[in-house]
């Protein structure tokens, strides 16, 4: 699985990197006893079932059966080879990887994404220069100097300009040994109707967009002189999906982390902007509304996500369509209100950052205050039938949230507001509710057992000898002295086929010297599967100190299993014998011999 990586290099970036740690820059996690909990990232779900063990160093989720360690979590998280998983450790803990790995471990699709990463990187090392040190950049710096950016910000964001000539960046591309053709095809550069190939963004001020690791993989170009269209984005890549990708969100998520919250831009703009008025956990759509990955993505870190869109009526709109796809993934939402045909980087430059944090974000509304702001638009409030309208519309929002004292508060401003007697509508409100409790009560069930018996649901009723080589595997991942106890006795007869390929790598693992470390075990194994098994046996609960007699006793059930499994194996082979032999009495007995056993069996086993 490693390729020639050395061990001890593995082990020391894996130890330097703890797995709560690592894992927590992705899920929000929460300690429960002695395992962290949270929302499972490789699978939907509203009530954590998604669990890392510190001790262990290895996480396994109750609900879809995803284990592994912290290699394998990043990995599948991120889509990574083994060598990249391990690279990005290295980078996070400050350790060396030996280049020469690199190129043997790459695939080749993955050495192109390589390439087009690194010809990313010269380019906003090239733009930014130009901006900031050059004639050819003047105008672009000069525009952002206008519109109130500091050095230090071009410098933090890397902002930079594309000078106005068509060849220049593709004889620089092609200096560094970037074939224009293969440029074009990544979406750097562009081909025109006569085969000419040329930067897409001359003329422009650059914002790289980089994605959650921090690295450019796109960038977003604007006019500076009224030209259409106002932004131009590199186009969708292997690199670059619009509808995963975050802009800043490498950048704002320890922010997020710690101020347990997220603000949600329209554009970099604002989020440059915010970020110069102090607010850094602010993250961007790119152009498109958010989407429902973009939602969950941002759900995994944070409970509360502030969104803080245009002033102006298409702004409203947005802020209500993102609004909804953040209460589908489960955050909490406010709503930052900006003047009317104010955005928060106009309102910033006007008032101040001071002014933006106290007057904006620090008060922004609940949803519901929203909703009920969005839906007055609607209604001609002056009119009776438009007044009760817009009550009811308000209630049906109402009967959706879950807490009394906060569905009170909201009916008491709808009675104050519309002189309506509380008392009435408290039954419109539990009315409604009677009509949605079945199918609310349906998913809160659900995902309580999930919570509830999420820990037990592995153990289906299984076969006692089934469950004997479980439990005697779990401690056999914990002690060595017990897994030689079973080498010795045992061997690799178990009975169920991946308790054997499990046993097999134990016993060899153990043999190399290795100490216990399930963590460390998990990278030794062929496939997923048996990964997930591995660690779902591990999260066992076991006892700290078993007697011998348990242990012996475990072995005692596995061996009977098979002896019994061998028993009726040659009974089978002796009952087609006698049919070939044309004796069909003898074979009627073995038959039932057989059958006699497979009963002792089945109540043995129960
Ligand atoms: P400034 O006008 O520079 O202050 O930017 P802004 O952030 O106020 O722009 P606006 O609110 O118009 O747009 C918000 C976001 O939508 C931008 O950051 C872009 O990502 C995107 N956008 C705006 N105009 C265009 C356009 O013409 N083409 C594309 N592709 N995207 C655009
Ligand atoms: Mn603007």
């Amino acid at each position: 699985m490693n390729g020639q990586i050395p061990e001890e290099t593995i082990e020391d970036i894996r130890n330097s990197n703890d797995i709560v740690d690592v894992i927590g820059e992705y899920v929000q996690l929460k300690k429960q006893g002695r395992n962290y909990f949270g929302l499972c990232p490789f699978h939907g779900e509203k009530s954590p079932s998604f669990s890392v063990t510190q001790e262990k160093q290895i996480f396994h989720c109750f609900g879809c059966g995803k284990g592994g360690n912290v290699v394998t979590f990043l990995m599948e998280l991120e889509g990574y080879n083994f060598y990249d998983a391990l690279k990005q450790l290295a980078d996070r803990s400050g350790k060396q990887l030996p280049e020469s790995y690199q190129a043997s471990n790459n695939s080749r699709q993955n050495q192109a994404n390589q390439d087009v990463l690194r010809a990313y990187e010269w380019l906003t090392k090239l733009y930014h220069h130009l901006l900031r040190h050059t004639k050819e950049g003047k105008e672009g710096y000069q525009y952002l100097i206008d519109r109130g950016f500091t050095d230090e910000l071009i410098d933090t964001f890397q902002l930079g300009f594309s000078p106005n000539s068509r060849e220049f960046i593709v004889q620089f591309l092609e200096k560094k040994g970037f074939h224009p053709q293969t440029m074009v095809k990544a979406g750097l550069l562009s081909m025109n109707d006569q085969n000419q190939i040329s930067d897409r963004f001359r003329g422009r001020v650059i914002f790289p967009i980089r994605n959650h690791l921090g690295k450019s993989v796109a960038f977003g170009g604007r006019s500076i002189n009224g030209q259409e269209p106002k932004y131009l984005n590199s186009p969708e890549s292997e690199l670059f999906h619009k509808g995963t990708l975050l802009y800043n969100f490498d950048k704002a998520r320890s922010t997020i982390r710690k101020e347990e919250a997220a603000v949600l831009f329209e554009g970099y703009m604002d989020v440059i902007s915010a970020h110069k008025a102090g607010v850094h956990n602010g993250v961007a759509t790119l152009g498109t509304s958010l989407t429902d990955a973009q939602a969950k993505l941002l759900r995994r870190y944070v409970d509360t996500v502030i969104i803080c869109y245009d002033g102006d009526n298409a702004g409203l709109q947005a802020t209500y369509k993102a609004a909804k796809t953040l209460k589908k993934a489960g955050c909490i939402v406010k709503v930052a209100v900006l003047p009317e045909g104010m955005d928060p980087d106009d309102f910033i430059t006007q008032k101040g950052a001071e002014r933006f944090k106290k007057e904006v974000i620090d008060v922004s509304d609940t949803y519901i205050s929203f909703i009920m702001r969005f839906r007055k638009k609607d209604y001609n409030l002056k009119l009776e039938g438009d007044r009760i309208q817009y009550v009811e519309s308000v209630l049906d929002e109402l009967a959706l949230i879950d807490r009394p004292v906060e569905r009170e508060h909201y009916l008491k401003e709808l009675a104050n507001e519309f002189e309506l007697s509380l008392d009435t509508l408290t039954q419109e409100i539990l009315a409604r509710r009677q009509k949605i409790r079945p199918k609310q009560d349906k998913i809160v069930q659900s995902s309580n057992t999930n919570m509830a018996k999420g820990p037990y649901k592995a153990k289906k009723l299984l076969p006692a000898f089934h469950n004997a080589e479980r439990q005697l595997l779990a401690y056999m991942l914990k002690d060595n002295t017990i897994a030689d106890k079973v080498k010795e006795e045992l061997a690799g007869s178990f009975n169920i086929e991946e308790h054997q390929v499990i046993v097999t790598y134990l016993y060899a693992y153990y043999e190399e010297g290795h100490m216990p470390n399930v963590s460390h075990f998990l990278e030794q194994l062929p496939d997923d599967s048996v990964r997930s098994l591995v660690v779902q046996i591990a999260m066992m609960p076991i006892h700290e100190d078993i007697s011998d007699r348990e242990i012996n006793d475990y072995i005692r059930l596995i061996r009977t299993e098979n002896s019994d499994a061998v028993t009726i194996k040659s009974l089978q082979a002796e009952q087609k014998m006698a049919e070939r032999q044309n004796d069909p009495l003898k074979a009627a007995q073995i038959a039932m011999k057989i059958l006699e056993i497979r009963k002792q069996l089945k109540n043995s086993n129960h």
